[in-house]
């Protein structure tokens, strides 16, 4: 779309496109929205003009495109200039909610056979240049990689992490070194026990992002790992049961860490949906899940919908299932998939942690 022509009128300005559609810009949004050196930094973007703090005079003495019609110039009353872009107007041209910079869409898979690019490559082949950009596209696309052949220490799989970005604090603090012949475990994931799938951190308010494990020592038997695409089972939920679906996208539901000294409890849907009803993160963890009682006819389809996603995340053939070993560092997309563990006897020593969410849209959107 080209802008056509510009009219002013009372209430803003009038563009007409090239198509012939008509949008009319209120005259505090443009003057909100310039992107001359003055009212928005040029590096970082952030907004410089304030529109708050006195009425601003909003009467216009003229408006102009520049020569290229690239950008449209608000000549205000009180001498002031407001610039902005073509490409801005156009990207505004319907009202238009607030929503963050898209990014590619992934590739659901309810099978691993629906895999179509198997998501693993090189320690070598990471670290090399432009390595980090397709491992952050099997991220993406897949919800998780597979970097082989990494040395099997804890500084290598450390620094591995920090190829992405900083590593994130949590409860169990920064990046970690465990074994499954802890004294204490403060969590199953910490044991030789089976755990279901689920996704980390449903009792904080911002859940993980991203995980990474490494188990670099190894002399067990079993311990096989699980990965199921949640978003997958949303949308096949969606289509086939879009009652149970409407419920999980808007009963909270409340996870809680309980320990000495420590309460951690936090709520939301298992699909949390954006204002475009698609599914942007999946919450699922039946052994963190706090108590709460609904009135009993709500309670009963909230348990019949929850069911039939639990079965769905249990059923073995939507699992991709694989052993974590020496050399083979897992990072998966903790807002997507759900992981599982079958149990083990014998030891194993493992390292990882996690990645903020927004860390590793940040690294997408850069690549
Ligand atoms: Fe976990």
């Amino acid at each position: 779309m080209l802008i056509k022509s510009i009219e002013s009128l009372n209430d803003g300005l009038n563009i007409l496109w090239d198509d012939n559609s008509l949008s009319c810009f209120p005259w505090l949004w443009l003057r909100d929205h310039s992107e001359s050196e003055v009212d928005l930094h040029p590096d970082s973007k952030q907004r410089q003009i304030d529109v708050f703090s006195e009425s601003p005079n909003n009467a216009v003495n003229r408006v102009s495109l520049d020569n290229n019609s690239r950008n449209v110039l608000v000549q205000w009353d009180d001498e002031s200039e407001s610039c902005l872009s073509f490409d801005l107007l156009k990207s505004m041209a319907q009202p238009n909610p607030p929503h963050t910079k898209a990014l590619r869409s992934a590739n659901l898979w309810h099978s691993s056979n629906e895999i179509e690019i198997f998501p693993e490559m090189s320690y070598k082949a990471v670290m090399s240049d432009g390595g980090i950009k397709t491992w952050l596209i099997h991220l993406q696309r897949t919800g998780f990689v597979l970097v082989t052949e990494t040395p099997a220490t804890p500084e290598v799989t450390k620094e591995l992490m920090e190829r992405m970005a900083y590593i994130r604090n949590s409860i169990f603090g920064g990046f970690s070194v465990w074994d499954n012949k802890l004294e204490s475990p403060d969590d199953t994931a910490f044991t030789s026990l089976a755990i279901e799938p689920h996704t980390d951190g449903t009792y904080v308010h911002d859940a993980p992002g991203l995980q990474t494990l490494h188990c670099i020592k190894r002399d067990s038997i079993g311990g096989e790992n699980q990965l199921i695409d949640g978003l997958a089972i949303a949308e096949k939920m969606r289509n086939e049961y879009p009652d149970a679906f409407n419920i999980l996208c808007n009963v909270n539901i409340p996870g809680r860490y309980i320990k000495s000294g420590i309460y951690l409890e936090a709520q939301r849907p298992l699909f949390r949906v954006n204002n475009k009803g698609k599914v942007v993160q999946v919450s699922f963890n039946n052994h963190d899940r706090a108590p709460f009682r609904l009135e009993n006819n709500q309670m009963s389809k909230f348990y019949k919908a929850y069911r039939i996603f639990h079965n769905l995340a249990n059923d073995s053939s939507r699992q991709f299932e694989f052993i974590l070993e020496p050399g083979k560092v897992l990072t998966f997309d903790n807002w997507r998939l759900l992981h599982a563990r079958s149990s083990l006897t014998g030891y194993r020593q493992l390292c990882g942690g996690y990645h903020n969410r927004e860390d590793f849209e940040s690294r997408l959107r850069s690549i």
